[in-house]
């Protein structure tokens, strides 16, 4: 039986996944006997198309492609037009959710209510919306498995690096006892440009104009989106339901051109740190600049670039570094949890 795929939100993100189902239709049959099709799209913009049978992905992309919107799907036998995303997470057949919806992270709406609708039907979801694992993982991930579904969220720290399957699959069996990292790409990007003599304003445009920033980038630069980060690897890896507002955050807006020049002279560098720690069995977290020395493995890492190091007790330090934003990247990270969850696993 086919993986039937429903997408709730149809952004760049949800695009650039279907692209890639499209272009490895064979490879992921034969390598990985993913068999799927793409049963459903909804999208509050763009509109909702379901074919029971299978939408041709193709036409899909091109629709929305040429009119901005999936209405104009040509109508065929079994086509249904206009459900939202209840109507096609409930009554559609698609077992797997993609959940790209546009997503307010301070209160994780509407994914959260997505992804609780899909698990009480037993339907498994994947997405990269940090809310529903930062604010809701609890909750979520159990009722995932009294249902028996899958919930992937791979994408959700390190966009296609992986940040977090890593960890927990190829490190297993060690203790990791601090988790610390570069988690915002906008912020790094700021503090390298810095370095280099350009201004705070101007760089944070800079920042912004080459996408990596939020559509607020309050939380790129005051560390809230870090502080959604470091609470779902506190949550996931570190097995500790701490909450993101109880993580002392502190960002780089109040960071001067000075402050980094002098750091520079004295052979340090500033990085935003998001850092989860275990002491026994209680865990703290916090996001705040911290000045590095320049030789410090994290101090190398630049620009838009992210990085996370894991202290594990058998394996020493493990850093891990890579794109942490991107159209590609993100949308490829949906492809790492569609493919884990044909395979039945993690
Ligand atoms: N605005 C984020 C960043 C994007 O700069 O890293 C990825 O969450």
């Amino acid at each position: 039986m086919p993986t039937k795929i429903a997408f709730i939100g149809f952004g760049g993100v949800g695009q650039t996944l279907a692209e890639l189902l499209s272009k490895q239709r064979e490879d992921l049959s034969e390598k990985y006997g993913l068999n799927y099709e793409v049963v459903a799209v909804s999208d509050v913009m763009k509109g909702a198309v379901y074919q029971p049978k299978g939408l041709n992905i193709n036409r899909l992309l091109e629709t929305v492609k040429e009119t901005g919107n999936v209405e104009k799907y040509p109508d065929e036998e079994g086509l249904i037009k206009g459900w939202d995303s209840f109507d096609t997470i409930n009554k559609s057949n698609a077992n797997v959710i993609v959940e790209v919806t546009f997503t307010d992270v301070k209160t994780g709406q509407p994914a959260i209510d997505h992804c609780r609708a899909a698990f009480e039907r037993g339907k498994s979801v994947i997405t990269t919306n940090k809310g529903p694992v930062a604010l809701a993982y609890r909750e979520l991930a159990q009722l995932a498995e009294e249902k028996g579904a899958f919930w992937g969220f791979e994408g959700t720290v390190m966009s296609g690096t992986p940040a977090l399957r890593m960890p927990i699959t190829t490190l297993i069996g060690n203790n990791i006892y601090e988790i610390k990292g570069i988690l915002n790409g906008t912020t790094n990007y700021i503090l390298t440009e810095m370095e280099k003599g350009k201004s705070y304003e101007k760089a944070l445009k800079k920042a912004q104009e080459l996408g990596y920033a939020e559509a607020d980038p309050t939380s790129d630069v005051e560390g809230y989106d870090a502080r959604y980060k470091a609470a779902i690897l506190s949550n996931y890896i570190m097995e500790a339901p701490l909450a993101a507002e109880d993580i002392p955050c502190e960002g780089i807006s109040s960071m001067t051109e000075e402050q980094v020049q002098e750091a520079l002279k004295n052979k340090k560098k500033w990085r935003l740190i998001a850092r989860v720690k275990k002491d026994g069995k209680e865990v703290t977290a916090s996001v705040k600049p911290e000045l590095l020395d320049a030789d410090d493995p994290l101090a190398g890492v630049t620009g838009a670039t992210n990085a996370i190091l894991y202290e594990c007790d058998l394996a020493g330090p493990i850093m891990l570094t890579g794109a942490g934003a991107g159209l590609v990247e993100t949308g490829y990270s949906l492809l790492i949890d569609l493919i884990h969850f044909g395979k039945g696993g993690q």
